[in-house]
C-alpha cells in the first residue's frame, strides 16, 4: 500500500512514524485501540531524525524519510529513549543512513548498546542538559527526564520552532490517522487514553514528572510532539500540562470508589454490591474475572477510595486478587488512597489479612475490614452501614 503524502507537523518538521492499528498487548498493557510510534524528521542542512519506530515498521520509516529527503542527507539520529518501541528500527536504519551519528545521553547509549551490540559500529554523540546539538539553522536542547519512565528518558526541545519532542511523555495508546488532538472529534476520549497510559506506565513517576514540568515550564512551547498517539499544539497544550500537573501533585483523585473483587461462590460479589449500594459517592465496579489489569489501573488512577474483595481459598487470598493488588502496587496506585477490604471464608479467615499485608507498604490507609464466614448476614450489612457512616 502506498504511503500517504508527507505530513508537516511543525515548522520544518515532518512526521515519519508508523501507525500500529493491530497491536493489542504492549508489554502487558492492553492497547484496545492500537498505538503509533511517532518519529520526526527536522529539515535543516543537517537533517535530523528524532526517534525511530518499532522494529517491524523499519522499512516504513525508511520509505517515509525518502519521501522527504535522501537517506544520505540525514546527519543525526536523536534517541530520546532506548525502549524497543522507539529503537527497534535503529539497527536497520543505521545500515542505510551512511552519514548519520546517533545523538543521545550516556545512559541511553549504554542501553542501546546492550539491546543492539551491532550499534557499536556507528558514531555516537553524547549530550546532556548543558550540551545542545547545534545544527546549521536550528539548535536542539536536551531535557533529561530520568525515570519518566526509564533512567535514559529525555525530551528534546528546539527553541527556533518552539517545539518539544516529548517521546513517551504526553503520549497515549491510540492508533488514528490524525496527528493532533484538535483534529479528532472526541477530545475527552484522548484525555481518557492519556490517563490510561499515565496510570499503566507512569504511575511510579510522579516526582520525576513534577521535575520535568518545572523544567519545561520555562520553555516557550507551541507544539508538543509525542511518540505515541496524537500530539498537542496551541491551546490544547494546556490540557496536556494540566493533566500531568494534577497527577504529579496527586490532585487527580476524586470522591470516587473503585471496587475490585473476585467472587467464587457469589458471596463476595454480593458484598461488593452491598458496598456499592451503601456508598454515597460515585462507584466503579470491577469483576476481576472480566476486567483486565489495564482497566483496573485506569479506574484506580483517580479514585480516592479503593475496595478489594476476595474469598479465602487454600488458606489464602485468590491468585487473581493478589496479581491485581501487585500490579496496582507497582504503579503506586494505592498511594494516598483510603482502602476498604472485604472477604468471605469457610473455615480459615485469611483473605482480608493477606490483602492487608500485601498493601502494607503501598501508601494507602485501610479504613474498613469486613470479613464473614460462609454467608452474608445482618452483622455484615450493619458493619457496612456503620463503617460508611464514619467514612463519609
Ligand atoms: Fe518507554
Ligand atoms: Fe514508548
Amino acid at each position: 500500500m502506498p504511503l500517504a503524502s508527507k505530513e508537516i507537523v511543525a515548522p520544518d518538521v515532518f512526521w515519519v512514524g508508523s501507525i500500529d492499528w493491530s497491536v493489542r498487548v504492549f508489554h502487558g498493557y492492553h492497547t484496545d485501540e492500537g498505538t503509533s510510534y511517532n518519529a520526526y524528521l527536522l529539515m535543516d542542512e543537517d537533517v535530523t531524525l528524532i526517534d525511530t519506530v518499532k522494529q517491524s515498521f523499519s522499512q516504513e520509516l525508511i520509505e517515509r524519510i525518502t519521501q522527504v529527503t535522501s537517506l544520505d542527507s540525514v546527519k543525526y539520529v536523536i534517541m530520546n529513549h532506548a525502549e524497543n518501541d522507539h529503537s527497534g528500527a535503529l539497527p536497520y536504519v543505521m545500515t542505510l543512513l551512511k552519514n548519520a551519528t546517533i545523538v543521545t545521553n550516556k545512559i541511553c547509549m549504554e542501553h542501546l548498546l546492550l539491546l543492539y551490540p551491532e550499534l557499536n559500529l556507528y558514531p555516537f554523540k553524547i549530550v546532556n542538559n548543558s550540551t545542545p546539538l547545534v545544527l546549521k539553522s536550528h539548535t536542539i536542547q536536551f531535557l533529561q527526564v530520568p525515570m519518566l519512565h526509564w533512567p535514559d528518558s529525555m525530551f528534546s526541545y528546539c527553541p527556533d520552532i518552539n517545539t518539544l519532542f516529548s517521546n513517551d511523555g504526553f503520549g497515549q495508546h491510540i492508533a488514528c490517522s490524525e496527528r493532533f488532538i484538535d483534529q479528532v472529534p472526541l477530545q475527552d476520549h484522548v484525555l481518557r487514553q492519556m490517563r490510561e497510559y499515565t496510570a499503566n506506565i507512569l504511575g511510579p513517576c510522579q516526582v520525576p514528572l513534577q521535575t520535568a514540568l518545572d523544567n519545561a515550564g520555562s520553555l516557550q512551547i507551541d507544539t508538543i510532539l509525542t511518540a505515541h498517539g496524537v500530539s498537542w499544539r496551541d491551546s490544547s497544550i494546556q490540557l496536556a500540562l494540566n493533566e500531568y500537573s494534577l497527577f504529579a501533585q496527586n490532585k487527580q483523585l476524586k470522591k470516587k470508589m473503585s471496587i475490585f473483587f473476585h467472587s467464587i461462590r457469589g458471596t463476595v460479589k454480593r458484598t461488593a454490591e452491598l458496598i456499592a449500594q451503601a456508598s454515597p459517592i460515585q462507584v466503579s465496579m470491577h469483576d476481576l474475572t472480566i476486567d483486565d489489569l489495564t482497566k483496573c489501573a485506569l479506574s484506580a488512577y483517580d479514585s480516592e477510595y479503593i475496595a478489594f474483595g476476595s474469598p479465602t481459598i487454600y488458606s489464602q487470598v485468590t491468585p487473581l486478587v493478589e496479581a491485581t493488588l501487585q500490579y496496582l502496587l507497582g504503579l503506586h496506585l494505592f498511594k494516598n488512597r483510603k482502602v476498604i477490604l472485604f472477604g468471605a471464608f469457610s473455615w480459615v479467615d485469611k483473605a482480608v489479612q493477606d490483602m492487608k499485608r500485601l498493601i502494607s507498604n503501598g501508601g494507602g490507609t485501610v479504613i474498613s475490614e469486613i470479613s464473614f464466614k460462609m454467608q452474608i448476614n445482618e452483622r455484615v450489612k450493619d458493619q457496612i452501614t456503620e463503617d460508611f457512616k464514619h467514612i463519609f
